[in-house]
């Protein structure tokens, strides 16, 4: 596999500044020789840009950076989709949480394409499940996944997509803090939510492979999501959004872990890394030791797992 970084400086979907220089913390952290050392050939691709030539609008006063973040999304579509028809695995280096509605997209008509259905697995500690009508903060990193799940209200104004992911094919863990509104959509809609008392009840292993073995039997592509605020902020304080509980240090990497064993990760988002808000780097550093977790860095070599 040839892994191709993407980087997404957008924080115009977040309430802080700062995740502009996400792409470059990473960067710095070492995310490109950190997957050379794992065998990859790696293509640093470096930052995107926005294409904001558009004029759109929406009657929901509370929405921020409308325009921009449109054109941000067009523009990650179509490098995201150019790298995954070149054959290489997209690494989309965010940037806030708003780069999947360009990402996102962008792997899930690739996978059409091959006759495989898209499945998400979104790892944060919202659902980021806001239409353009239900946000109230205005912030568009919150709405991602209404968007290229296909709910309704953002037609004319986010670009059509060809092709949604099936809502029932989303599983979200770390979950911990819903909006009323989300709520409501997200039960309706069918979407998996393993909040943070479904991970302290039954642990990672049980509900990741369950979601995995269906991602398997329908020979799915696998698109994974990973917001710094899944982790607990104590681990992981470089993000705007902190919100206590979040998993620890060893439930991250068993996900990455896991992940890696299943061999069906063909895409991945880091999202919402703040550097302006980090500790010496450490955040930063953690989510690239996270990232090489899913490209197959161990400590021991293992016999294959089974539960
Ligand atoms: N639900 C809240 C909102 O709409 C928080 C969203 C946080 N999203 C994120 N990607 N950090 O503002
Ligand atoms: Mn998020
Ligand atoms: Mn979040
Ligand atoms: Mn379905």
């Amino acid at each position: 596999t040839n892994l191709s970084l993407i980087g997404a400086p957008v924080e115009t979907g977040a309430s802080q500044p700062g995740c502009l220089m996400g792409p470059d913390a990473l960067r710095t952290a070492g995310m490109a020789d950190t997957l050379r050392s794992l065998g990859y050939e790696v293509r640093d691709h470096g930052n995107a840009g926005s294409i904001a030539d558009n004029d759109v609008s929406h009657d929901n006063d509370a929405i921020r950076n409308l325009r921009e973040t449109v054109g941000w999304s067009r523009s990650l579509d179509d490098i995201g989709y150019r790298s995954a028809t070149e054959g290489n695995l997209p690494v989309f280096l965010g940037g806030d949480h708003s780069i999947s509605m360009g990402s996102i997209p962008a792997v899930t008509r690739y996978a059409a394409g091959k006759g495989q259905p898209q499945f998400v697995l979104w790892l944060d500690a919202h659902p980021d499940f806001h239409t353009l009508d239900s946000t109230r903060s205005g912030n568009l990193h919150g709405t991602p996944v209404a968007y290229v799940t296909g709910q309704p209200g953002f037609e004319g104004v986010f670009p059509a997509l060809p092709v949604a992911v099936d809502a029932h094919n989303v599983c979200m863990f770390g979950i911990r803090s819903v909006d009323e509104r989300e709520r409501e959509n997200l039960t309706r809609c069918g979407v998996t939510v393993h909040d943070m008392r479904a991970i302290d009840e039954y642990g990672v292993p049980v509900l990741l492979d369950a979601f995995l073995e269906r991602v398997r039997a329908a020979n799915g592509a696998l698109h994974v999501s990973l917001d710094v605020d899944f982790l607990d902020p104590t681990i992981a304080p470089a993000v705007g959004t902190t919100v206590p509980g979040g998993a620890t240090f060893r439930e991250a990497h068993l996900i990455m872990e896991m992940l890696h064993d299943s061999a069906l990760v063909s895409s991945l988002d880091v999202v919402e890394l703040n550097p302006f808000l980090d500790e010496r780097g450490r955040t930063a550093k953690l989510m690239v030791d996270l990232v090489a977790s899913l490209f197959g860095k161990r400590v021991m070599d293992r016999p294959t797992r089974s539960y």
